[in-house]
């Protein structure tokens, strides 16, 4: 899940590299490097661990100047992070130097052979074995394209990488194996962009061609052309990207975490446009390429997907079921790629993910491809791989979302579903009319009343201010709302590192209550639903063993203001669009949380806001 940045062209490349890291900063930050080759035709390399702000310190008092350059941002994973073992990585000969995303699985083994040989390595990662090997080739005679190539070939596992020749400074080779991180060419004017994500490079070109698994790219400042690894020339197409500079900018929030909570409701907007027919009270998804008759052959469903895109999947299982009739099974896509799914062509295997490039999930839905299945995927990265190999999909269209605690992926993903539910169910003819009429105006309501939801943001951070320092936190839900509490102690663990629990509310009694006394903070979703007085009873019994309740409760509901200990209101919501609702005030309490013990809310110790490694 590393950031990669590639340029060849008329300018000066440390500038667009570092400002394209810069851009990817959130997909990995133990280290930061920039390589590029210079006048004389030496490689200048510049790295730094921690943060990139310490690379471009380094890279403004001891610049480097050349028109080919390559660059990384780095989330450890062989190696720990430090100055030697950051990328860009350097063959001992200096006849290459490359960065890398993802893992090489039989490094070791490459490593030994290379070392016996009398290779000399300068770092613990499995990336150097990559420059050492290809400079093994140049040695031998090859030519660079062909010695990359046999390289490519010998790796093992998912990798993504970007390579330049000292002795060819006009080129740079890249390559996909494997569900790594994405490769995007940037189409520009004499001059190329290469980048791990669109962000990076979406000031300069919005023309992107895309690599596949198994393929390479060989670039100039006039072109490109891509084969296969074994040289064959394969098509590839041009994408334009649309793309707002100023959504992407984290404008007047202190953090992009809390600039993405606020637009959720432009975000549900956005998701439901041109798609929700209100007039018409229909929906209309042309990207799903559904038909009545695939809808009506269809009698299984999976959901797969990682995170907090697998707690999405557990809400639409509840939207899908009860409109659609289709039976639904969600599974965490690291489980799933595993466990041997019985799947045939009468099965639907809908990924959800944030990202589009989650290992586990485009492993998943391989899975699913080679099982015959029917493979739908929801979306946010356009022109992403979980995008580009589904049979359907649907585009989340929240804008970019930097923080790496999702948010309005979140809520747009349990929307897309909600539509999706209600296109089945009126191909598979399981709702009437009237039915779809009234969910589609209930969908039409949800902007304002995320809106509202909002409104808790100074009552979340009083009340964040007061448990900032709980050791533990246990949130409970029933139903539709169940999903809701193991988000909101995702929320709050990833951000702060304060261990939270969600449970179903109805297991309280079968272990959890053993841990509540007056430090454990218990958070209970108990809005007006046909579940109100189950979870009632559940907030008497934490109060009876004196543990301390935060309600999440319905407008107007004085009687759980008699039973909790603080109570945060949202609007009634139809009990299907709940959780777009009810997830605001945990959002915002975990954010609020977070800042008040000044933990780095936007890049959480340890996390990367796409994981492109298993
Ligand atoms: C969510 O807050 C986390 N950052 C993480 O669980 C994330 O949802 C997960 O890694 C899946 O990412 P994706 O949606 O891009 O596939």
């Amino acid at each position: 899940m590393c950031g990669i940045v590639g340029y060849v062209g008329p300018k000066e490349a440390p500038e667009i590299v570092l400002s394209g890291l810069k851009r990817l900063e959130y997909r990995g930050y133990d280290s930061a490097g920039v390589a590029v080759i210079e006048q004389s035709g030496a490689i200048a390399v510049r790295r730094e661990p921690g943060k990139l702000q310490h690379l471009m310190d380094t890279v403004a008092s001891q610049p480097i100047q050349g028109n080919i350059g390559i660059g990384h941002t780095r989330w450890a994973t062989h190696g720990k992070p430090s100055q030697r073992n950051a990328h860009p990585h350097t063959s001992m000969n200096k006849r290459v130097v490359l960065v890398h995303n993802g893992i090489v699985e039989n490094f070791l083994e490459i490593k030994d052979e290379l070392q016996a040989e009398g290779v000399v390595f300068e770092s613990d990662t499995d990336t150097e074995v990559i420059a050492q090997l290809l400079e093994r080739h140049l040695e031998a005679g090859m030519e660079f394209i062909d010695a990359t190539r046999k390289t490519l070939q010998r790796l093992a596992g998912s990798s993504a990488v970007v390579i330049v020749n000292p002795a060819q400074p006009d080129m740079l080779i890249t390559a996909r194996l494997g569900n790594a991180g994405g490769i995007t060419l940037g189409l520009g004017e004499g001059e190329m962009f290469i980048a791990s994500d669109i962000p990076a490079i979406l000031d300069y070109t919005r023309e992107m061609v895309f690599l596949e698994n198994k393929q390479m790219a060989i670039i100039t400042r006039m072109g490109y052309t891509v084969t296969d690894i074994e040289g064959n020339p394969v098509p590839s197409e041009v994408h334009t990207i649309p793309y707002d500079p100023v959504s992407a900018a984290r404008g007047e929030y202190r953090h992009f975490m809390q600039k993405e909570i606020f637009e959720q409701p432009r975000a549900i907007i956005d998701t439901l446009r041109s798609r929700l027919l209100f007039e018409e009270g229909a929906v209309e998804i042309p990207s799903m390429n559904l038909s009545a008759e695939l809808a009506n052959n269809l009698n299984k469903l999976y959901i797969t997907a990682c995170g907090t895109s697998y707690l999405s999947g557990l809400v639409g299982k509840f939207i899908i079921e009860s409109t659609a009739r289709m039976s639904t099974e969600v599974e965490y896509a690291s489980e799933f790629r595993y466990y041997n799914p019985i799947i045939d062509e009468k099965t639907a295997v809908l990924a959800i993910t944030q990202s589009g490039e989650t290992a586990d999930t485009l492993a998943a839905m391989e899975l699913a491809m080679h099982g015959g299945a029917t493979l739908w995927s929801i979306v946010n990265a356009i022109g992403s791989q979980a995008m580009r190999v589904a049979d359907g999909h649907i585009a989340m269209q929240s804008g970019p979302e930097i923080g790496v605690a999702s948010t309005k992926a979140f809520t747009t993903s349990i929307v897309d579903q909600y539509m999706l539910a209600l296109l089945l169910g009126e191909l598979r003819g399981t709702i009437s009319a009237e039915k779809r009429t009234s969910m589609i105006h209930d969908l039409a309501l949800l902007p304002d009343l995320a809106g509202r939801a909002l409104e808790t943001d100074a009552q979340c951070k009083e009340i964040a201010q007061v448990y900032q320092h709980a050791r533990d936190f246990l949130f409970i839900g029933r139903g539709i709302n169940y999903p809701i509490a193991l988000e909101g102690a995702l929320k709050l663990k990833e951000i702060s590192y304060i261990h939270a629990e969600g449970y179903p509310a109805g297991e309280m009694k079968h272990g959890p209550i053993a841990l509540i006394d007056e430090e454990m903070p218990v958070v209970a979703i108990v809005t007006k639903n046909a579940l109100y007085e189950k979870m009632v009873s559940q907030v008497e019994q934490v109060k009876a063993r004196g543990g301390q309740v935060i309600a999440l409760a319905t407008e107007g509901d004085t009687f759980i203001a008699t039973k909790a200990d603080h109570v945060i209101f949202v609007p009634k919501t139809p009990y299907l669009l709940e959780p777009v609702v009810n997830v605001i005030p945990l959002q915002l309490l975990a954010y609020h949380i977070a800042v008040w013990l000044g933990a780095d809310v936007d890049q959480p110790r340890n996390l990367a806001k796409s994981v492109t490694v298993e």
